[in-house]
């Protein structure tokens, strides 16, 4: 009888091993060919209490071929810091070669400075709102949603950080701007305000992860439907996670103050360094019809979003938080403004 027991435990324990093995290896497996299962399935959710409260992932959007030198050196500046748990580069162009992913994927992990983790994840479509797919390998409460042509310093990186601890269901972020009205027009626009705003851009955008679920997964047809003008509109995902954690949050925003940002997208930015929102009244000043081009298209997705949710969400924050210590003067070189202690 004695026996019995033993051996039945014995066999229980070890089929237990062997499952436990098995879901392991296929952990491993699922994440080098990067086929997750349903990413909205709720048994993929991880737990809120496994996730790590100390760091964050950072998931950065990748497409130009032409810009991999330059995602390599946000890549490696991300991983230097001890508040990145991973970094999931989501290579967002589908007719990019094989080779030339595993020729990237290779350089990503040989220059890493820390001890993130990297993962490089092609993408299976070009869709915008793909970036926001919830993955099971993101294992922290925070999630760091950026672009390939934005470096920021890493005092900033970790400030930004302190700052979404204490705001951790807001949007936290370098880059603002704003809905407004227009009242020629009547209707939502798409701007920058001097000293107000409700939009952070996904240049750099903290937030928690549960908005990735949020997004992708929840909100049933109306959210489905916003989705997709996103896709129709080759655009504006960035503005709909703003409706997405506005309408959660009845508030807007929040905007830190970064010491050093390089924006490569901004073409007004060449080698340049700047102090965020100079660069706004700078901007303002010669819109270029490019710029104007794409202000109204954001400011079509705006009213489409409103249309779709029968309300607007969006909440204008005032102020930027700064970390006082990190302050320094704007000098003006040669026409430019730079930081004083670089003249
Ligand atoms: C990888 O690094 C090598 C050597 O620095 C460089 O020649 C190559 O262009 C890089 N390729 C990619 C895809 O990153």
């Amino acid at each position: 009888m004695e026996v019995d027991v033993l051996r039945f435990t014995r066999n229980g324990f070890g089929i237990w091993v062997l499952f436990i093995w098995i879901s392991v290896i296929g952990s491993v497996f699922s994440r080098t060919i990067s086929m997750d299962p349903d990413p909205c399935d709720s048994n993929t959710e991880m737990e809120f209490y496994k996730l790590k409260q100390d760091q964050i992932t950072v998931l950065i959007n990748g497409y130009s071929e032409s810009r991999i030198p330059l995602l390599q050196s946000i890549v490696a500046s991300y991983s230097a810091s001890p508040i990145v748990s991973s970094i999931l580069v989501l290579w967002g162009n589908p007719s990019t070669q094989a080779q030339v992913l595993d020729q990237l994927f290779h350089n990503l992990t040989q220059h890493s400075l820390g001890t993130a983790s990297i993962s490089l994840i092609q993408q299976p479509s070009s869709s915008l709102n793909a970036r926001f797919i919830p993955r099971p390998s993101i294992d922290t409460r925070a999630v760091l949603i950026c672009d390939d042509d934005v470096e920021i310093d890493r005092r900033s990186l970790e400030f930004a950080f302190k700052v979404w601890k204490s705001n951790a269901d807001s949007l936290v972020g370098v880059f603002p701007r704003s809905h407004d009205f227009d009242l020629t027009s009547k209707g939502w626009m798409y701007t920058v305000h001097p000293d107000k705003y409700s939009i952070v851009l996904t240049k750099f955008m903290m937030m928690k992860q549960d908005y990735l679920f949020e997004y992708s997964c929840r909100g049933g047809r109306k959210m489905e439907e916003m989705r997709k003008i996103v896709d129709e509109m080759g655009n504006c995902e960035d503005i709909l996670m703003n409706f997405v954690a506005a309408d959660e949050t009845r508030a807007g925003p929040v905007m830190v103050g970064a010491e050093r940002v390089r924006d490569w997208g901004d073409p007004r930015n060449e080698g340049g360094e700047y102090r965020d929102g100079e660069e706004e009244r700078v901007r303002e000043v010669g819109l270029s019809s490019r710029r104007r081009e794409h202000r109204k298209r954001r400011g079509r997705c705006i009213r489409e979003f409103h249309r779709v949710m029968g309300r607007m969400p969006l909440r204008y924050s005032y102020g930027k938080v700064v970390n006082s210590v990190g302050e320094q003067g704007l000098c003006n070189k040669a026409g430019k403004l730079v930081f004083c202690d670089q003249r």
